[in-house]
């Protein structure tokens, strides 16, 4: 086993050695030693891939479909990304130059950061937040601005944008929002976006919006983007990895105007040239033929919300209505104070339950767990009835 030479200890990217190993990895390894655990901890869906979805990628593999795609992402799965923005939001991404495939929403994050941000340039982070957005825009060598929602119900106002564009957050370049959001589940209303899209406008930012949840919304809600509103400055980011439980097969896309796709194209060929063919067919069958797996998905994890949530509120949890994405971010009972990883540590050993400690998700999540019920029912229920033991056995 090679060691690394002494006089280069040390001498790597100063801002990777900067990088924190994630919090959400490391609670994630010690909590599953705890032998019968229920671990209700990853975004990452209990179903398989639909069975239509994995015959398209064996048909494609014996069809030897196995030479480099263009840069851009293969032109039927272009096509089908166009017609099902078009269908679902309404709106027009001209295949041929406004879409680029790629390695899952997190290398097309990257991409984002790397064509939009400078070293030293800010972006307006509203927290609580998928973690992992802090490190990509940190490798980019920009600077993340936390702007904690939790005042408001866990989500960006146009009053708090503009608060904070004029103080800690002035001269930023972009804003990210995550819509439905991971870890709250909460969901911009219409109303929200076009006072947001003013605020982003005014102040001449770019949006860039990550909607990989944008199928996954319950009840009565619906979903809006603000590519209906404003997509002369917004990089549009999603994937398959939610809706149709392809996590393993990392397939994305990201959607904008030309001007700026043909620079978010020039950077995604550079880092991976472009996506496996055969995970492109996936997708393309999962799209074009796909419509009917949603209300399937929906239908699941909206009954599983409810069963959790009633749960929840029962021993004393309350949060803010989650209406999409498949996570609960829930107050800790008064009882036991706020320090959110000390309870969920506690929780995992003595309920053998894990959540996530709030606190991970950045600036907000303080006094919070985030539960996912992205898990079977049997699971979820057993969970709640641990959870109410616990909390009932701290009186
Ligand atoms: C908000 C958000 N964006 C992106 C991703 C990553 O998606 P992908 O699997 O497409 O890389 C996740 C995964 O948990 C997420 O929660």
């Amino acid at each position: 086993m090679p060691h690394l030479a002494k006089n280069l200890s040390g001498t790597i990217n100063h801002k990777i050695a900067q990088l924190a190993d994630s919090q959400i990895t490391t609670f994630n390894n010690e909590t599953s030693k705890i032998p019968g655990i229920i671990k209700l901890t990853i975004g990452e869906p209990d179903a398989n891939t639909p069975e239509h979805i994995k015959r398209a990628a064996i048909a494609d593999i014996e069809k030897d479909d196995s030479h480099y795609a263009p840069e851009a992402g293969q032109p039927q799965l272009l096509t089908a990304i166009s017609d099902y923005l078009n269908d679902s939001l309404g709106v027009d991404y001209d295949p041929a130059a406004e879409i680029c495939v790629t390695v899952g929403a997190t290398e097309a994050l990257n991409v984002a950061c790397m064509t939009l941000l400078n070293p030293g340039d800010k972006i307006l982070v509203p927290t609580p937040v998928w973690g992992v957005y802090f490190g990509i825009i940190k490798m980019a060598g920009a600077i993340p601005v936390e702007v904690d929602t939790s005042q408001d119900d866990f989500l960006l106002t146009a009053a708090h944008l503009k608060k904070v564009l004029a103080n800690e957050g002035k001269g930023a370049k972009a804003v990210i929002l995550t819509d439905p959001s991971n870890p709250t589940g909460r969901v911009y209303s219409k109303q929200n976006l076009l006072e947001l899209a003013q605020v982003i406008t005014d102040n001449n930012l770019f949006a860039v919006t990550d909607e990989i949840y944008s199928e996954l919304i319950y009840g009565d809600k619906k979903h809006y983007s603000l590519t209906q509103i404003i997509p002369e400055r917004t990089l549009f980011l999603s994937g398959l990895s939610k809706s149709f439980a392809m996590t393993g097969w990392r397939i994305g896309y990201m959607a904008g105007p030309k001007e700026l796709m043909k620079s978010v194209i020039k950077v995604n060929s550079f880092l991976i040239t472009s996506v496996t063919d055969n995970v492109q067919a996936a997708a393309t069958e999962a799209l074009v033929h796909g419509a009917a797996d949603y209300p399937v998905a929906r239908a699941t994890y909206g009954s599983r919300l409810k069963i959790i949530e009633t749960g929840l509120r029962k021993c004393g949890f309350s949060m803010a209505t989650p209406e999409g994405a498949f996570y609960i971010f829930a107050k800790i009972p008064a009882k036991f104070g706020q320090d959110d990883v000390k309870f969920a540590i506690d929780l995992a050993n003595k309920a053998k339950v894990a959540l996530m400690p709030g606190s991970y998700f950045g600036k907000g999540g303080q006094g919070y767990v985030r539960l996912s019920y992205a898990a079977s029912a049997e699971d979820l229920q057993e969970s709640i009835r641990r959870i109410t033991d616990y909390v009932d056995s701290n009186l």
